[in-house]
């Protein structure tokens, strides 16, 4: 097995431009979409990162032709709503949430078996969320015991349409019951307890395929209408380059600008949360790109504060509180989160793992229940795990300029999974950080 240990060292000073990857969530439905509908789907920018690898490994292994990628190009030959083909065996999702839970609506629909299965972090994730709600609408679906994969989803079931209120704030539970109702009698209609990323809505937009969205949380549509090819244009991910705005702004000195980001309004929590602690964000140069916003972000270097982050704030910030945390314990008095125990459940326990990483550092880290109290202070060197999880071995990369002495980061090979290069650009804006490989 590989192992990668980063090694980022104080010092550096994030100066210059940077173009970080696709975004991730878009990539994978771009796939998926495109896979799905008549035509050929050209996608430019698409994340080369394991996470989206896995999504389009397992189109294929239904039959769909998929050509690259090649420098961000994909072309996908669509076989329709109807034309993908039972695997030869199970699908490999990898590290990747977003993977499992959409196909488990996809496949939902199809005439033949299916098995879906991933890494040892994905199968320990929480999956009833979707088995549960499928199984409302006609869907036949095995898992362990404890509601996770391997899922064994059978083929032939007749689905129907169902009006459903989600338990938790997901966009990966909307987008697998969406996806699930393209081949449901009837409409199926999601309602939200707060609004989350809105991608599969806009990208089915796109498509052409008609939806009904009633005010910002409740979506509807209706089995019967028809995906055709399109072309797409993958903005670059905020969730990529929020390691990069917050490195940023805890540098003195730093001045960075992000180019062609997303800043779909489901995902710029962050931005939101960076601003109300005092940080310098400035949007420039706001267009769409492909049904989705986009800006290029410049950033400097400000003093930051403690806050209570407001919990309306969290679902659209969901996957980038890793690099709050950092943010946080680089500011001046207490920031608290609550409301955000989903975090127990990502890559890793997000809280858990964060907490214990901060304090190997010298800062005081308070998990609870639904969040952390983090106590601004000094930051010395040290050793932390990363558990696996891409997006914290990220964050405390990104420490590192304002760490008293290096910080080792263990277990950094699944950034791959969402960042693709992240230690050269890292490098390329002026930070000190190395990776180191043993087999
Ligand atoms: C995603 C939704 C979020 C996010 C994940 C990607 C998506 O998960 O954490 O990285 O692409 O729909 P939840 O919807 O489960 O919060």
């Amino acid at each position: 097995m590989t192992t990668v240990t980063f090694l980022a060292a104080p010092g550096g000073v994030p100066r210059g431009r940077i173009r970080a990857p696709g975004d991730k969530s878009i990539s994978h439905r771009a796939i998926m979409l495109g896979s799905l509908a008549e035509g050929v789907t050209t996608i430019d920018g698409f994340l080369e990162g394991e996470d989206c690898l896995a999504t389009l490994r397992a189109f294929r292994a239904m039959g769909v032709r998929i050509d690259g990628p090649d420098r961000g190009r994909v072309t996908v030959h669509g076989v329709g709503l109807h034309g993908l083909r039972a695997p030869a065996g199970p699908l490999d999702m990898g590290n990747s949430g977003t993977s499992m839970r959409l196909m488990a609506g996809i496949l939902a629909g199809q005439a033949f078996d299916a098995v879906l299965t991933g890494d040892a972090s994905l199968t320990q994730r929480p999956m009833r969320r979707v088995t549960k709600p499928l199984a409302l609408m006609g869907a036949r679906i095995d898992s362990t015991e404890q509601g996770t994969a391997p899922l064994r989803i059978h083929g032939g079931q007749r689905l129907v349409g169902i009006d459903y209120r989600l338990p938790m704030a997901s966009a990966q539970v909307k987008s697998c019951l969406l996806l699930a109702g393209l081949y449901a009698e009837g409409t199926t209609r999601v309602t939200e307890p707060a609004p989350t990323r809105d991608h599969t809505e806009r990208m089915l937009e796109g498509f052409g395929y008609p939806l009904r969205r009633e005010g910002a949380r409740v979506v509807a549509l209706t089995r019967g209408g028809r995906l055709t090819g399109t072309t797409i244009d993958v903005p670059t991910d905020i969730s990529s380059a929020a390691f990069f705005l917050v490195g940023a702004s805890i540098t003195p000195g730093a001045d960075l600008l992000l180019e062609h980001v997303g800043v779909n309004p489901t995902r710029t929590g962050v931005i939101g949360i960076l601003q109300l602690m005092g940080a310098d964000i400035e949007l420039r140069n706001r267009r769409l790109a492909g049904g989705e916003p986009v800006a290029d972000l410049r950033v400097r270097h400000a003093p930051l504060r403690g806050i209570r982050i407001p919990e309306t704030l969290v679902p659209l910030a969901i996957d980038e509180f890793p690099a709050l945390f950092i943010a946080a314990a680089c500011a001046e008095g207490e920031t608290v989160l609550t409301g955000a125990e989903e975090l127990r459940v990502k890559e890793s326990d997000r809280i858990q793992v964060m907490a214990d990483g901060l304090t190997a550092l010298g800062v005081v880290a308070e998990p609870t229940p639904d969040g952390i109290v983090i106590r601004g202070g000094v930051l010395s060197g040290g050793t932390v795990d990363s558990h696996g999880d891409h997006r914290v071995a990220m964050s405390f990369a990104m420490a590192a300029p304002r760490a008293g002495g290096p910080i080792t980061i263990r277990d950094c090979a699944n950034v791959n999974t969402s960042f693709p290069g992240f230690v050269t650009l890292a490098r390329n804006v002026g930070l000190t950080i190395q990776e180191r490989t043993t087999t």
